[in-house]
């Protein structure tokens, strides 16, 4: 097997990575593809789905697990498991088999993980600040919950699933990669403004990606931690005075209290992104599970959630999110699988070893293991060595 090579081909796999830039094998290279599966994402946290996908004794969801085919299932106890989808007897997949081993199973607010190692981190000690993409998500719904909105999107991208991840708190890339939607958005957006007096929001979600600049997304800030884990601030202004939020405000009032509301609907989060593969926006109720399923080819699930006693027109904000900026239909998705398509390219062609993760390095800020960055840089490229920085650190475990 070429992983078992690794180790005699490439010793020591951290010259591979420097602080500030990182060689292109890391994206192209079978072999250590195969040993990030085996040393990261067979071995960390792997996000398996909402238990709202398995509401009933007996309901299943199939799920990879780096290359594991896993099912996760509700047993006749009212318990979930995830296990091995291979039939024990003659080891063809199948699903329902209640059977198997049982990989390390946990759940926070609803959101359930495996991890196919036998010990390490619990799954809250695992995920330490970014269990806030949960929990800002849940205090959000009247109700303390949320409940997954069936079925997914689900998108093959032909790169690497690193570049994915590394996208997902760019905040330089937005108003250059998906400029031309958002002008195009905007100029609708003026027009029905004109004619009836008020655009939708909808038109917002879109025309944002030309109206705020890039010096606007330096305003923002990522905060970044170990595990790879990072935190991008700044919230996109979907706090509108219209008489939907209004509505939804009064529900919220009575369930929490007006502090506790005003607590709840002032974070300020636009992205956690869970390294290895997870990246959730909250405020919007979003979230993106990438399952990686060869060195150029990886899966996202795009999924949306419903606030549990919200009003309607609140599920209609996170569906309209959904299907303008997340799903595959999109133009704004459209750019993005473009650009990943692209840089896969150009990263397996002779014309250059390595790739820069430089912007406004040597500018972040250190506290307590955690690295902010410095005011006015939240387009840094901060994001990307964190998870470089963390992806050595497993792949030499
Ligand atoms: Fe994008």
């Amino acid at each position: 097997m070429l992983h078992e090579r690794i180790p005699d081909r490439i010793p020591d796999l951290s010259r591979l990575v420097e602080p500030d830039r990182v060689r292109r094998e890391v994206y192209t290279d079978p072999g250590i593809f195969d040993l990030e599966m085996q040393r990261i994402h067979e071995r960390v946290w792997i996000y398996c789905g909402h238990e709202s996908q398995v509401p009933k004794a007996g309901d299943y969801f199939t799920v990879q697990v780096g290359r594991q085919p896993m099912i996760m299932v509700r047993g006749s106890d009212g318990k979930i498991s995830v296990l091995y989808n291979r039939c024990p007897h003659r080891g063809n997949m199948i699903c329902g088999d209640r059977q198997g081993n049982a990989a390390r199973v946990e759940n926070y607010r609803g959101f359930v993980f495996a991890s196919l190692a036998k010990d390490g981190d619990t799954l809250e000690e695992f995920l330490g600040e970014s269990k806030v993409a949960f929990d800002d998500m849940c205090d959000r719904a009247p109700g303390g919950e949320v409940e997954v909105v069936p079925n997914c999107f689900r998108v093959i991208q032909h790169s690497n699933w690193k570049l994915f991840l590394e996208n997902q708190l760019d905040a330089l890339h937005p108003s250059v990669v998906h400029q031309s939607t958002g002008r195009a958005a905007h100029e609708v957006e003026k027009q029905i403004e004109k004619q009836t007096g008020k655009a939708p929001l909808s038109y917002h979600m879109l025309s944002a990606f030309a109206t705020v600049t890039i010096d606007k997304w330096d305003n923002f800030q990522t905060l970044n931690y170990p595990h790879g884990h990072c935190i991008l601030t700044g919230y996109m202004g979907l706090r509108p005075k219209d008489p939907d939020t209004l509505a939804y405000e009064k529900v919220m009032h009575k369930a929490y209290g007006k502090k506790r509301t005003e607590e709840i609907l002032g974070v300020n989060i636009h992205h956690v992104l869970i390294y290895p593969g997870l990246s959730v926006q909250s405020p919007l109720q979003q979230l993106r599970a990438v399952r990686p399923l060869g060195v150029d080819r990886t899966l996202t699930e795009i999924w949306h959630f419903r606030l549990k006693g919200a009003p309607e027109a609140i599920y209609r904000r996170s569906l309209a999110y959904y299907n303008l900026v997340n799903s595959p239909a999109t133009l704004i998705n459209a750019d993005d699988l473009e650009n990943f398509w692209k840089c896969h390219q150009g990263l397996s062609s002779d014309g250059g070893d390595w790739v820069s993760l430089g912007r406004h390095f040597g500018r972040d800020i250190e506290k307590n293991g955690m690295v902010e960055t410095g005011p006015n840089m939240g387009t840094s490229e901060a994001p990307m060595r964190n998870q470089m920085k963390a992806w050595t650190k497993y792949m030499q475990a």
